[in-house]
């Protein structure tokens, strides 16, 4: 598998370049798993060890091919969404079900309550309902995952949208200058509309940090995340400067190749 990569030395965020979707699938299983083994070894005795996952399509192949990886630490891992669509667990629209179906083969070393459900079910059940759930169970669903999500996780993987989001922060999202709080409801401008998502604060505070990136329809968002200097309307992503930006030729097509 031919690779360019870029790595950080002057401030420029790190990029590796995959041939295609199903090479970036591989290099992100990889890169996710090794994050997640060192993450364990460089953390004391039985402290678990927690990852945030990007939700959409681009992550599911890599998340099937990490499932089978044993260097991923399955017993002490704690999974946690960086956004969820406020949907029923059993919706296909639903982060939580695409996580668990594609993590399936390595449920039997993932502890019972690994994989944490950011909506209580009642109002994931009622976001079925005829309206959206009221503002305040959604407030009270986002300060409960708020709790359970670690000061600095450990690994925290984001996708990109092709308007530049990342988790459930889109351009021009209040919860873009939220400084305190963690977790906040959100509203997106596709449907689902009602969503949980971090905050920049965690984002910023993640131990380690991968982007993970595929299709052409996205390369104007990462050239524009990953521009040397930040436009007036720089997207959401570039939140995740710093990360390591997994992309495959077609994401990566309008980077400067300086
Ligand atoms: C979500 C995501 C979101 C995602 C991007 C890219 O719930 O939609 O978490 O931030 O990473 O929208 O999604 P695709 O991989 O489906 O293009």
């Amino acid at each position: 598998m031919r690779r360019e990569s870029r790595r950080v030395s002057d401030g420029r965020p790190a990029i590796v370049v995959a041939r295609d979707a199903a090479a970036l699938a591989k290099l992100a299983a990889d890169r996710i798993a090794s994050a997640l083994a060192e993450a364990a070894r460089g953390s004391a005795g039985a402290r678990p060890v927690s990852v945030a996952l990007a939700g959409g399509r681009t992550p599911r192949a890599a998340y099937v091919l990490l499932a089978r990886d044993r260097r991923v630490p399955w017993e002490r891992l704690d999974v946690f969404l960086g956004d969820e669509r406020c949907v029923p667990p059993s919706s296909e629209q639903s982060n939580l079900r695409m996580v668990r179906e594609a993590l399936a083969e390595a449920a039997g070393r993932l502890r019972p309550e690994a994989i944490q459900a950011p909506w209580p079910p009642e109002v994931a059940a009622e976001s079925q309902g005829a309206g959206p759930p009221a503002p305040a169970a959604l407030e009270r669903a986002a300060r409960a995952y708020e709790t359970r999500l670690p000061e600095r996780i450990d690994l925290l993987l984001l996708g990109v949208g092709a308007d530049g989001h990342v988790a459930s922060l889109f351009p021009g999202s209040p919860a873009l200058g939220e400084t305190e709080r963690r977790v906040v409801p959100a509203r997106a401008p596709v449907a689902p509309h009602e969503r949980l998502t971090i905050t920049p604060p965690v984002i910023a505070a993640a131990r380690r940090l991968l982007v993970l990136v595929s299709g052409a329809d996205k390369a104007e968002a990462v050239a524009r995340a990953l521009a040397p200097t930040a436009g007036p309307d720089a997207p959401p992503a570039r939140l995740a400067r710093r990360a390591t930006w997994l992309l495959d030729r077609a994401s990566a097509a309008k980077l400067s190749r300086a």
